[in-house]
């Protein structure tokens, strides 16, 4: 198969090409397009068949449910058997943006999309490319993150081209997204709701509006001994370069020293080592640099995390070094990647 690739401007997309991309949506076909979080990989919600397919380009195991999308706030009750208390106000106050809700799921939705379970994930994307994709699909639209199954999440079309040209029929580039990580995920089936994925919307915002919010040990960012202990599917490695991820938390002081002294063993064995490091520590290493972000601006680390996975990938680094940052706002989302990225390597000092 070949793949379609649209440029088009993110703020103000082209119609036609638009038109063109929804049409190969409602025919059942694979379009791959930019959100506010990350790159998803879009289909027919309510088309089994279709939803199949995204399984298939993906390489994604049939266990894992997508999240599906919508344009307009009344879809919601289409997808949503009815809405638990609580959901209208997080509507109202997060939406369209980056927070998938879980509610209990109607039955047009398909078992193929939620993996058989009684809840759906529904999100309503802000991002003007998704929104009017969406909007003249005339469907909900079902989409995971467009990468192959396991590899970090694509934040530019470039990425989603890497690991699926030639498996789906279009791919909209819409430039390089806004946030960088994947939607906050929140569970409105439980009392009190349950926050299963950090994300750009954090806990603390959310507890503003619900009080409460409990947090899922899976999607809490803390180091080896937790990780132990977590189900085994909390344990497969994630948002996986091929490198081998290290990543090291502590006090800054402490986090410097034991980096430096980690890249010289592991270049002692031969390694090529690459160090993700935030602008305020860069000098302190030498070799191979890459500045993630700005530790005092945590939302420059989440917009360029995947993206220094990536690039060190490119340049064949057998083992990145990650600065870790205090898991709070968007810093609890950035450790949640970073540590599933690292697997059991997560150092505290
Ligand atoms: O920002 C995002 O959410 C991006 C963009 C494309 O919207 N999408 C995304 O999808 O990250 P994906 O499939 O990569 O991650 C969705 C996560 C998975 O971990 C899945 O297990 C979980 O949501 N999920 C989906 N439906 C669920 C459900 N009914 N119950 C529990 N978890 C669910
Ligand atoms: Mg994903």
């Amino acid at each position: 198969m070949e793949t379609l690739v649209l440029k088009v401007d993110p703020q103000l997309p082209d119609a036609r090409k638009i038109c063109l991309a929804a049409e190969v949506l409602r025919a059942g076909g694979l379009v791959a397009f930019p959100t506010e979080t990350v790159y998803g990989l879009g289909a027919n919600a309510l088309d089994e068949r279709a939803v199949l397919r995204i399984f298939e380009a993906k390489k994604r195991p049939a266990d894992n449910p997508l999240i599906v999308h919508i344009a307009d706030l009344e879809d919601v009750h289409l997808l949503a058997e009815h809405l638990p208390p609580r959901s209208e106000e997080l509507m109202e106050r997060f939406w369209p943006g980056p927070l998938t809700l879980l509610l209990p799921r109607s039955e047009l939705v398909p078992d193929v999309t939620t993996a058989g379970l009684d809840t759906v994930a529904v999100r309503m994307p802000s991002h003007p490319v998704a929104r009017m994709l969406i909007k003249e699909a005339d469907v909900p639209v079902a989409a995971p993150s467009a990468n192959l199954s396991g590899r970090p999440s694509p934040t530019t079309a470039a990425h989603v081209l890497e690991d699926l040209s030639g498996r789906v029929e279009v791919v909209i580039d819409g430039g390089e997204v806004e946030f960088g990580l994947e939607s906050t995920i929140l569970s409105l089936t439980t009392t009190p709701p349950t926050l299963l994925r950090p994300g750009p919307i954090t806990v603390e915002e959310l507890q503003e509006i619900l009080g409460e919010v409990r947090v899922h040990p899976a999607a809490r960012a803390e180091s080896t001994e937790v990780a132990l202990a977590l189900a085994p599917g909390m344990k497969y490695r994630h948002y996986a370069p091929k490198a081998k991820v290290v990543v090291v938390e502590g006090p800054v002081q402490a986090v410097r020293a034991k980096i430096r002294e980690l890249a010289q063993r592991y270049r002692e064995m031969g390694k090529k080592v690459g160090i993700m490091a935030t602008a305020e520590n860069a000098s302190e290493y030498e070799g191979l640099v890459e500045v993630v972000g700005e530790r005092q601006r945590p939302k420059t680390v989440a917009k360029n995390l995947f993206k220094v996975l990536r690039k060190f990938d490119e340049e064949g680094v057998d083992v990145v070094i990650a600065e870790g940052l205090e898991p709070v706002g968007v810093g609890l989302a950035i450790m949640n990647r970073l540590r599933k990225a690292a697997g059991q390597e997560a150092i505290r000092v």
